[in-house]
């Protein structure tokens, strides 16, 4: 038998005073590769204590994960919901090939120093990685700030730019290194402090885009607050003639407390290779939610939100659960809303198991009692959608959004269609 090729122990803590909860192993073998985790036996016995993933039980002894297909995590849900996806990856893999030129001594990256790349500041959720030295994975080297003020949005977008078109230069990468530009998602973001001292996201532009993809998910999110849906606020930075959007962070608290988080795939324990449903999230929402019954009406309302806008793009890591206390949950804001101009209009998330994505208003009025709403509250909560909707281009035109009159053609045909009409006819 080969010895194993990379063994990696990390402690898992939570919050600010970095509560050691239990710890992370990483092996790999060739193209094998497994992670585990065991709870402390202090954790176990906390007063506090829940469990942090919906994969964890709270029982002694290691839990094993194994990826169940190609395009999922080797760790376990809520870990994994703090690892940086494809546009973190791709900063990280760049800098770690420059470097690699330099000494060629330097090892493969592996799943695991993916996950430790992130920087420990704003890390996803209240979970935080740390060495046997207690330092935690990643923290700014000395005398470098991890997370840059607003002032410095230009210098990290001008570097994230260079990484998109790959012509970024060492000095880039050496700057973006541990800038919260390890984030989750596709598209090229970063970590920021706001004016007021606040945790915040800034998504830029992509040298891919065809439109204003960063005006219209502002947008989206003030339109989803306009229609009663809880939203993570967002506002348009500009610099210069570059709309930057600029999402407040919601897993962070008034005192910048860390609030535990886990993505809708990680309390399904979903592969990114099943359909899975909202009624069964609803279900979740049932056993664990912390106030059940309005969270599943909002969850409705976003469904209807999201069909009358477009927002086909409702993949399970675009919706998140906050922990509250004794491992009760409720809904996340709203984030990664976005028009969607140019697709077909159908959900990504099934509504239920038997009915599939959901494509017109009916399916999800005929539906609305598994969401906790008769026929007469959810044609009361379509109403106010609706209305929200039926405005957007007096939003899209208002200075808090930017739109140009010329640019409200190319987002139209996500907010005027059939569906906006056909849910029209229902309100009579
Ligand atoms: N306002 C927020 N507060 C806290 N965490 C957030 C917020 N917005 C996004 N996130 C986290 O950051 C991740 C990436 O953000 P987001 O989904 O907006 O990026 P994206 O690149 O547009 O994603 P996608 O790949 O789905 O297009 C999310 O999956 C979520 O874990
Ligand atoms: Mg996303």
């Amino acid at each position: 038998m080969s010895a194993v090729a990379s063994r990696r122990e990390v402690e898992v803590c939570l919050g600010q005073a970095g509560l050691k909860l239990g710890t992370l192993v990483y092996t790999r073998q060739g193209q094998r590769q497994n992670s585990a985790f065991a709870y402390e036996q202090t954790w176990l016995r906390d007063a506090e204590h829940f469990n942090v993933s919906a994969d964890l039980k709270l029982d002694p002894g290691y839990q094993f994960r194994r990826a169940p297909s190609p395009h999922d995590s080797v760790f376990h849900g809520a870990i994994a919901d703090t690892a940086p996806d494809a546009w973190g990856r791709r900063v990280i893999a760049r800098d770690h090939a420059k470097r690699r030129r330099e000494d060629p001594s330097l090892s493969a990256l592996t799943e695991m120093d993916y996950l430790l790349a992130v920087d420990d500041f704003s890390r996803i959720g209240a979970l935080r990685l740390r060495d046997d030295e207690h330092r935690y994975h990643r923290t700014a080297e000395e005398g470098r700030r991890s997370t840059p003020a607003l002032i410095e949005l230009e210098r990290i977008y001008h570097a994230s730019r260079a990484v998109e078109r790959g012509q970024e230069t060492a000095d880039d990468l050496r700057y973006l290194r541990g800038k919260g530009t390890s984030l989750g998602g596709m598209r090229p973001k970063c970590t920021i402090l706001d004016e007021d001292g606040t945790l915040a996201i800034g998504k830029f532009p992509s040298v891919q885009d065809a439109r204003s993809v960063t005006r219209g998910e502002v947008l989206a999110l003030q339109l989803a607050q306009r229609a009663g849906i809880d939203a993570a606020p967002a506002r348009i930075v500009q610099l210069d003639d570059v709309p930057i959007a600029v999402i407040t962070r919601f897993d962070r608290d008034a005192g910048h407390a860390r609030i535990p988080y886990q993505s809708a795939a990680s309390v399904l324990q979903a592969s990114r290779d099943e359909d899975r449903s909202y009624t069964e999230i609803a279900d979740a929402l049932r056993s664990i939610g912390y106030d059940p019954i309005p969270d599943i009406r909002q969850l409705w309302r976003r469904l209807v939100f999201n069909l009358l806008i477009t927002n086909v793009d409702d993949h399970l890591q675009n919706l998140g659960f906050l922990h509250t206390a004794h491992g009760q949950w409720r809904l996340a804001p709203a984030f990664d809303v976005n028009p969607f101009p140019d697709k077909e209009r159908e959900s990504k998330t099934w509504l239920s198991e038997d009915e599939g994505p959901i494509t017109d208003i009916a399916m999800l009025l005929a539906r609305c009692s598994d969401f906790a709403l008769d026929q007469q509250q959810a044609l009361a909560v379509l109403a106010e959608v609706h209305a929200a909707v039926s405005d957007w281009r007096t939003l899209a035109r208002s200075p808090a959004v930017g739109l140009r009159a010329s640019e409200l053609d190319d987002f139209a045909p996500a907010f005027e269609h059939d569906q906006m009409e056909a849910a029209g006819r229902s309100l009579g």
